[in-house]
């Protein structure tokens, strides 16, 4: 079995009971953290790793979100919230580093809590941001902040030499 499909059968045994592994670190600072990053999203956008949809409610209303994910239980998951919550989004199953769109059609790509999840922690990151980056544009990504909270960072990026919102 590869490394990355250890991973996705890893997240497809956990989905049922990821929420409430997940709830505790949200009560201590996270959902605080991920609702400031996610706020900045705009437009067609595209949430990788989306696991068990706990971002979906997070989003501002113009948004208009595709979720990836490499689990199929976690996706089934995240189908539910939209469901459950009337939130508008679609879903498709795909790694980060090969996602399913062509280069520039996206306005926001956003990510929690995923390129430390993926098979190879030095290289799929590097792979899966590069993805990110095509998707917004080929010129790669201008690091706008970068904030540390113990093993937690929040970057906030933009394609380079754009005048795009900082998403
Ligand atoms: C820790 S969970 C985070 C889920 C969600 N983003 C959140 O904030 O709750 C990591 C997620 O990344 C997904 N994942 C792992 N490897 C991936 C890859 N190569 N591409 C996309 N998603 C991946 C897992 O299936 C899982 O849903």
């Amino acid at each position: 079995m590869s490394a990355q499909n250890a991973v996705t059968a890893r997240y497809d045994r956990i989905a049922r009971f990821y929420d409430l592994i997940d709830k505790p670190m949200d009560l201590m600072g996270v959902r605080r953290r991920r609702k400031r990053l996610l706020r900045q999203a705009r437009d067609t956008t595209l949430e990788v790793g989306v696991g068990t949809g706990r971002n979906l409610g997070l989003y501002s209303e113009n948004v208009e979100l595709t979720g990836t994910d490499v689990s199929t239980n976690m996706l089934a998951k995240a189908q539910q919230v939209a469901a459950t919550d009337r939130i508008h989004a679609t879903f498709e199953l795909a790694g980060v580093q090969q996602l399913p769109l062509g280069d520039g059609s996206l306005d926001s790509v956003t990510a929690a809590c995923v390129f430390c999840s993926v098979a190879d922690p030095v290289a799929d990151p590097v792979a899966g941001l590069a993805e990110v980056a095509r998707n917004v544009t080929a010129a790669g990504l201008d690091i706008i902040e970068v904030r540390r909270w113990g093993v937690w960072r929040e970057i906030v990026a933009r394609p380079l030499e754009s005048t795009q919102d900082p998403t």
